[in-house]
């Protein structure tokens, strides 16, 4: 099991009411599923809590077979940076580094993930440009380019292949088609699963747009009344 959510409850402050209450959530290798809800029913907290970043309150989420809540913030940020890769609602590229040095990035930080680049296409350039490549960014001379000199659209596909570098097990994107418009989001959603069928990983995509579910294998429905529907 890839991922394997029991009882969980979160809330920002103790005293506070759980901003997400999700009783039980299993995803197995190689699944996609689509997380919706209204804008603020904890969709993007639920991701934080799949990547670590923050933990349950109460109950278990383990990812990899690991109940992130019983590991410290060191090793979350290294168990993340090994094993899962995150595409932000706004990107969050470097302006300051080109495309290829974008892409790199996760390699910088886990040494599990150049691995996994280096038995993909020997080198970690090589293995950047495939993904590149694959995302229909393959021009060798936008490579060199910084990011901000791309349209939004290629920034995102940028976020996808420096998510997908190295083979995480776990890929997670929090509304990365809010831009785009309809037809461009759904060769985007296409793209993003045929690199993640290649690489074996596990998907969880978040949208407010309920018109890209039945592209999913599963979906999960968050209300905002901190009651998860799972289908
Ligand atoms: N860092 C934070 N500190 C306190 N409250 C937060 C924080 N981030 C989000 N929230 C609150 O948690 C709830 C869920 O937010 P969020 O997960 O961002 O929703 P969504 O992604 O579905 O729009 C909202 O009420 C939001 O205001
Ligand atoms: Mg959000």
């Amino acid at each position: 099991m890839i991922v394997d959510i029991q009882n969980l409850e979160f809330r920002w402050q103790p005293d506070d009411p759980p901003v997400l209450r999700i009783p039980a959530l299993q995803l197995a290798a190689g699944e996609h599923l689509f997380v919706q809800g209204p804008s603020g029913s904890g969709k993007s907290t639920l991701l934080g809590l799949l990547a670590g970043v923050t933990t349950a309150s109460s109950g278990s989420v383990r990812v990899l077979d690991r109940a992130l809540e019983q590991l410290g913030r060191v090793e979350r940020d290294h168990f993340r940076a090994d094993h899962v890769g995150y595409i932000f609602q706004l990107f969050n590229l470097l302006p300051f580094l080109s495309v290829m040095d974008n892409v790199l990035l996760p390699c910088r930080f886990s040494r599990r993930r150049r691995e996994r680049a280096r038995q993909s296409a020997g080198t970690l350039a090589g293995e950047a440009r495939r993904l590149l490549g694959q995302l229909d960014l393959d021009h060798p001379q936008l490579h060199g380019r910084a990011v901000t000199t791309l349209s939004v659209g290629q920034q995102q596909r940028v976020a996808a292949a420096r998510a997908l570098m190295g083979a995480p097990e776990l890929v997670i994107a929090d509304e990365p088609t809010s831009a785009l418009d309809a037809h461009r989001r759904e060769a985007f959603i296409r793209l993003l699963f045929d690199e993640c069928r290649r690489v074996g990983a596990t998907l969880v995509f978040v949208s407010h747009d309920a018109a890209l579910e039945p592209l999913f294998d599963r979906s999960l429905t968050l209300s905002g009344d901190q009651q998860a529907v799972a289908a």
